[in-house]
């Protein structure tokens, strides 16, 4: 016996016209459920479903559930998934049929399936036939549910699919254990309207919402109160932040420079849309000093008949444009992108393209990716020539020229003070410091704990790759 809905790509394909309404968060009646027992969330893909996760984190603890790193010792394993790329969902089946092993140790552990892939309906089928063993399946519209689902499978002892195509209303005041002490994820939308053909993100997190600004800035100032130094606005396309209020009134530029106006040291955002990178924005990076000098704009392509099979709405030509406004009123500002290979008819020339605009736009690192196909997007059944080998060839070139500019991005640092924030330990070595730069670069120096979770003045005396090696001034 199961209790079962469904998703439907088609359905997530629509986009209504009505209004998004937003709603406070009410606990349910449910109390004490995860007294004396333990928790596990494995978290995969982007920032928003780090921020997905640090709220269900929060309804979990309210709940008494205690968080573990031990998997034996998991009362609930829950993975929040990601549906980018083929390679993401294969390694959470991966993942899924190494616990089924798990569940026979301990056939009381109740699996969970969360995040973007169960809003696939090929995943859900798949779910159902091949990993009998997970207990609950979910999506992205209904995380602020989950206790309620684990009251249902933990007292009716059944399966759970709730997936539903269409967003809800926007949840206010959840609660939220988040991962870090001193920098915090902060949504400001959801769901995504561009429709890039090869993005299954409008699908997977339906249509744009932007969160009114008086929560934002409350969310933002109670940050502030607990000590938090930085903090990073999330969106599919934060630029297009506010365009979906009916009286339109409130822009991106807008809410960037009143948090920029609060007492936080640190502001970023990802992730920027080149179309909707206005001039705005860039007048009020420029004269904050607290937005940190850090963009990453996604490209994608340098090929203008690329650009346009992938519904992107710019050309080469006008990102560079973009570009070129963003280091004449920012100069030192460091800029990096995303960039597909291998996207169905790209020619040797396109790909030229490509390496030619990397090479005009002086990117400081790039995420690079073969395209993958994702079923039920317009671009999965363009015809696609590509071999693996051609793309794999072209990926490995363009990461040659992608790491020239990570190494030339941190050796603009050596022989310099930088501020950085400093997180902890690094993994490999316990006596080592690290964090990162408002360039967001990585920086490793030694020090005692003492300054974890505060800003320093660190002088650079070697740049590699993908760290700078420095000492704290005293
Ligand atoms: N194949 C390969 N890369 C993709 N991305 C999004 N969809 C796909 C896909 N189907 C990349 C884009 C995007 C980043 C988050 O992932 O570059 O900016
Ligand atoms: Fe995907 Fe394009 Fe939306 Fe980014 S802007 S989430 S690439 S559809």
């Amino acid at each position: 016996m199961e209790k079962m809905h469904k998703p439907s790509l088609t359905k997530a394909r629509k986009r209504s016209k009505t209004l998004v309404e937003t709603k406070e968060y009410k606990r349910p009646e449910i109390i004490n459920l995860g007294k004396g027992k333990k928790y596990l969330i494995q978290t995969h893909g982007c920032q928003a479903n780090e921020a997905d996760t640090e709220i269900m984190q929060g309804l979990l603890e309210e709940q008494g559930f205690k968080k573990t790193d031990v998997i034996e010792q998991a009362d609930l394993l829950l993975i929040n998934t990601c549906a980018i790329r083929e390679n993401a969902e294969n390694k959470v089946f991966g993942e899924l049929g190494r616990l089924k092993s798990y569940k026979r140790i301990n056939p009381n552990m109740i699996i969970a399936v969360s995040g973007c892939m169960p809003q696939e309906e090929e995943v859900v089928e798949r779910i159902l036939k091949q990993y009998q063993h997970v207990d609950i399946v979910f999506g992205t519209h209904n995380v602020n549910k989950l206790i309620e689902y684990l009251h249902f499978v933990i007292v009716e002892k059944k399966r759970l699919i709730e997936v539903y195509s269409k967003e809800g209303n926007i949840i206010e005041n959840l609660p939220q254990a988040r991962d870090h002490r001193f920098k915090a994820w902060v949504n400001i939308m959801f769901g995504c309207d561009e429709f890039c053909t090869y993005c299954i993100v409008p699908y997977t997190r339906g249509k744009e919402r932007s969160r009114n600004k008086d929560y934002i800035i409350k969310e933002v100032k109670a940050l502030i109160k607990k000590g938090y130094k930085e903090i990073t606005l999330l969106g599919q396309n934060v630029n297009s932040y506010g365009l979906d209020f009916p009286d339109n009134n409130y822009s991106f530029a807008n809410l960037l420079e009143e948090l920029a106006n609060l007492d936080i040291p640190r502001i970023k955002f990802t992730t920027s849309h080149p179309k909707d990178f206005s001039d705005d924005i860039i007048e009020v990076i420029a004269k904050y000093d607290n937005i940190m000098p850090f963009i990453h704009l996604p490209v994608q392509s340098g090929s203008n008949k690329v650009l346009k099979k992938m519904n992107r709405k710019y050309t080469k030509e006008s990102y560079l444009e973009v570009v070129e406004k963003i280091y004449n009123k920012i100069p030192d500002v460091s800029l990096t992108t995303d960039i597909i290979v291998g996207f169905p008819t790209e020619t040797q020339t396109d790909f030229e393209e490509t390496i030619d605009l990397v090479k005009k736009a002086k990117f400081e690192g790039a995420y690079t990716f073969v395209f993958s196909p994702r079923k039920g997007t317009p671009a999965a059944s363009y015809e696609n020539n590509i071999t693996e080998k051609v793309a794999k060839a072209r990926l490995h070139k363009l990461n040659d020229l992608v790491n020239e500019g990570y190494l030339r991005g941190n050796k603009r640092f050596e022989g310099k003070s930088v501020k950085v924030l400093v997180e902890g330990y690094s993994k490999n070595n316990k006596s080592v410091l690290t964090g990162y730069t408002e360039h967001n670069k990585l920086v490793n120096f030694k020090g005692d704990d003492s300054i974890i979770g505060e800003i320093v003045e660190v002088y650079i005396e070697k740049a590699k790759t993908w760290s700078l090696d420095g000492v704290i001034k005293k």
